[in-house]
């Protein structure tokens, strides 16, 4: 049994997936809040202490005995740490191993010796025929041992460590199947930060961390209605973007005025400042698709307001819906697990 644990900043989530031959099957899914109940949510409050207490929680009402899980897989955030895409020649992974840390040192602005390094091959290269294209990941001991220990103080012996944006695309490929052309991109609105990614077959990998997420969303409902943060978590949660459109009785003589930005205005501006990048930097822009996960995706109207401003697919990406055992149980916010899924998933996948 695997278990990918997802330690974000409003929500800890987990989801534990079993492999036999070659397939996978979910056997169960659950969230925690990190900050204390009825405590007013500030993610700028919560410490170390707040995730191990949350971990705890949700491993206890999982039914879950820390001491008794082999496999942990958890996430690093993609602001933490930095994830390249690289061509390089195939060899054997004792090789492959030196030859990226050296690599490492060429493409990821960090000291060398503070820097951990690890990768994930992703496949042939399209366009020559003996490379092949490895995600090369590095973050630095500090993050990673703060991480481990935040591991151990929850009981659980630490296993692999991944990073989220590499989670994500696991699970969407896993999921979905990807067309031979085109780009996928996902977005994982979380509460504090946005991942971004993009990726296709034998495309790039690309991945940004966006500074916006539900938190954002849920002050800014709060300040235009002159409200709670609780309120206006219902309100939003109810209404999303619509509650942020003034009504014409309200209005008054204002409503000539030009529509104020909102924080989805910011946040499509950062998509498509992102995309253009990609676009720029490649030379690829057929997008396909946007996946939209974690928490805040299913905003009422988010999908939706992307869509027509990028003129691009969007949707609420459920990562239960194509998997065995994923029927058997329920939960109320599906795209919430799309990271933990990956992280689950990440633990079967073998490395060549
Ligand atoms: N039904 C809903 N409608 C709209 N937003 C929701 C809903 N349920 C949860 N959210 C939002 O989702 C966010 C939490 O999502 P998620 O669990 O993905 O975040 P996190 O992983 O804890 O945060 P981060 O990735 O920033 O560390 C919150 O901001 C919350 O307001
Ligand atoms: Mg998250």
């Amino acid at each position: 049994m695997y278990l990918g644990l997802d330690i974000g900043r409003q929500y800890v989530k987990m989801v534990t997936v079993e492999k036999s031959r070659d397939e996978y099957k979910v056997l169960d899914a659950g969230l925690r809040l990190v900050p204390e109940l009825n405590a007013t949510y500030d993610p700028e409050k919560i410490d170390h202490t707040h995730w191990v207490m949350a971990v705890k929680e949700l491993l206890r009402q999982q039914g879950l005995n820390p001491k008794r899980v082999k496999s942990v897989i958890s996430g690093i955030n993609g602001s933490s740490s930095s994830i390249k895409q690289i061509t390089t020649m195939e060899m054997p992974s004792d090789e492959l191993q030196s030859a990226m840390t050296f690599e490492a040192r060429k493409h990821i602005p960090m000291d060398g010796t503070d820097a951990v390094i690890d990768y994930q091959i992703f496949g042939s290269n399209s366009r020559e025929i003996d490379k092949i294209d490895v995600g090369l990941v590095a973050c630095t001991k500090g993050v990673i041992n703060s991480h481990v220990s935040l591991l151990r103080e929850c009981g659980l012996k630490p296993g692999i460590v991944d990073v989220n944006p590499i989670a994500l695309s696991n699970a969407v490929t896993f999921v979905k199947d990807i067309p031979e052309d085109g780009l996928v991109v996902i977005v994982d609105i979380g509460a504090v930060t946005s991942s971004l990614v993009v990726y296709g077959q034998g495309q790039e990998f690309f991945t940004r961390d966006l500074p916006l997420g539900g938190y954002h969303f849920v002050k800014e409902t709060a300040a235009k209605h002159e409200i709670s943060y609780t309120d206006a978590q219902d309100l939003l949660f109810k209404e999303g973007l619509s509650c942020m459109i003034k009504t014409s009785a309200d209005d008054g003589i204002d409503n000539v005025r030009i529509a104020e930005r909102t924080v989805y205005d910011n946040l499509v501006e950062d998509i498509r400042r992102s995309l253009r990048f990609y676009a720029k930097q490649t030379g690829q822009s057929f997008f396909l698709k946007i996946f939209l996960t974690g928490g805040a995706a299913v905003t009422p109207g988010l999908a939706d307001f992307i869509s027509s401003k990028l003129n691009v697919d969007t949707a609420v990406f459920n990562p239960f819906e194509n998997i065995n055992g994923g029927a058997d149980f329920s939960v109320t916010n599906p795209n919430q697990y799309t990271v933990a899924l990956g992280l689950g998933i990440r633990g079967g996948m073998e490395r060549e």
